[in-house]
């Protein structure tokens, strides 16, 4: 099959969290199986260009339409982790993708149902016949929509479309007059059995578009598939799943191994496996002198947690764990971002105190090569979501050695 992913996220390129391992995880094993698979990705500015293979410029120029004027595209090609990728650079005055963030900006939805819009264009233009187009969350749940509106009739036709939802937390629900910006009746599509946001009725849900437009919707894990067809669990879209539940399901993410091994992951102090656990040990003795840690005790544990700091991921007992770990004589290490104020400015008062501590260190960054680290230092990692669609550090966490400790929900309930 001819599988092409239209998506916001890729690692290690342009990784925010899990959607990124996940398209070039996905992608990467479908390859093996020997498929065909391309992703279209936008140009960020703020991307790991290193990681790029072969960056170089499309020859033809994509013309995409935006507020009822074209727009000329560069599109760059590059190999990432040994897949063909589309760079898509708009030139568009508002620099939609030279922002220094990959998320978090007033206009994502102009951002991305612009990104969706072009991607098609894309396809449509270097004359693509892909059998699947998969699009992920809602960054680029417009392909459904526009694909069945405007692409099938002007000839890209060949494709059936799959929408992964990562997280139905995130909607991207807006004012239903900005869907015209993409070219999209928002006359026809502004209905409650269509777009139309199911609790805020002026607005449209792109995340509904694509679980109404879509021929196959999927989620990461069975367990969250369930929780979001209940009203609890739905986040406003338990009605709309239910009335599609023929076409939805949950399917569990795996990770990629070669990415995450710690035989051959170059991040680490020491290279380890299963059968030779030394090898860790000298990892969580090299981590607690690099974070000046106390190492008078081998057999302290170390507990470790990396994660986005949101509230899914259950802040308040991560908080908690801290405290707890330090009570209960183990050492914790915290690699966290968030992109929440009151959050990142309540971890950082947490960092502060502990600055000199010889059993606590947080770290409020985002750091790939640090984050590998941790995973092969700590015995211990905690998860303990509110809720998680699906979760990977888990997994992880497992393939370097250390036991995770989660919240029963979602994915964290799911195993293979
Ligand atoms: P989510 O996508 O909800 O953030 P996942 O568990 O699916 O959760 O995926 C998180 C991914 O992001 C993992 O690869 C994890 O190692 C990585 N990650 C999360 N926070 C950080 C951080 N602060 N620094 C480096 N990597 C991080
Ligand atoms: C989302 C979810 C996470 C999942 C990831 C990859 O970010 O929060 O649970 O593992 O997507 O599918």
């Amino acid at each position: 099959l001819h599988v092409i992913h239209i998506a916001a996220e890729m690692a290690p390129v342009a990784k925010v969290g899990g959607l990124g391992d996940v398209v070039t995880g996905l992608g990467k094993a479908l390859q093996k199986k020997g498929h065909l698979v391309e992703i279209v990705l936008p140009k960020y500015d703020c991307m790991q260009y290193d990681r790029i293979r072969d960056l170089r410029v499309l020859d033809a120029t994509v013309y995409s339409y935006f507020d009822g004027k074209l727009f000329q595209n560069k599109v760059w090609t590059g190999t990432v982790e040994g897949l063909p990728v589309y760079f898509i650079e708009p030139h568009h005055p508002s620099k939609f993708f030279w922002r220094g963030q990959y998320y978090g900006e007033q206009d994502d939805f102009k951002r991305f149902s612009f990104f969706s819009r072009a991607a098609l264009e894309l396809l449509l233009q270097v004359g693509k016949k892909p059998d699947i187009i998969h699009c992920h969350d809602w960054q680029t749940a417009f392909v459904a929509p526009l694909y069945w509106d405007l692409y099938f009739p002007k000839g890209l036709n060949s494709a059936r479309i799959c929408f992964t939802c990562h997280n139905f937390e995130y909607q991207g629900a807006a004012p239903a007059s900005e869907l015209a910006s993409c070219g999209l009746d928002v006359q026809q599509l502004h209905r409650p059995d269509r777009m139309q946001d199911n609790s805020a009725h002026d607005r449209v849900n792109p995340i509904k578009g694509a679980i109404v437009f879509s021929n196959i919707v999927t989620t990461v894990s069975p367990t969250y598939a369930q929780e979001v067809r209940t009203a609890e669990g739905g986040k406003g879209l338990h009605s709309t799943l239910n009335f599609h539940s023929k076409k939805f399901m949950g399917i569990l993410n795996g990770i990629d191994t070669d990415a995450w091994d710690p035989a051959t992951d170059i991040f680490l102090k020491v290279q380890y496996t299963a059968n030779d656990l030394q090898g860790k040990a000298e990892n969580k003795a090299a981590m607690r002198r690099h974070l000046r840690l106390s190492s008078a005790d081998d057999s302290q544990p170390l507990v470790g947690c990396i994660t986005r700091l949101v509230p899914q991921k259950g802040v308040h007992l991560i908080r908690h764990a801290i405290y707890r770990t330090l009570e209960m004589g183990g050492q914790f290490v915290l690699l966290g971002s968030s992109p929440v104020p009151h959050i990142q400015r309540e971890f950082k008062g947490i960092a502060n105190q502990f600055q000199d501590h010889e059993h606590i260190r947080l770290i409020l960054k985002y750091d790939e090569s640090l984050s590998r680290y941790i995973y092969a230092a700590s015995d211990m990692f905690i998860i303990p979501s509110i809720f998680e669609p699906c979760g990977l550090t888990q997994m992880i966490a497992m393939r370097y050695g250390s036991v995770p400790i989660v919240r029963k929900t979602g994915g964290l309930n799911d195993r293979d």
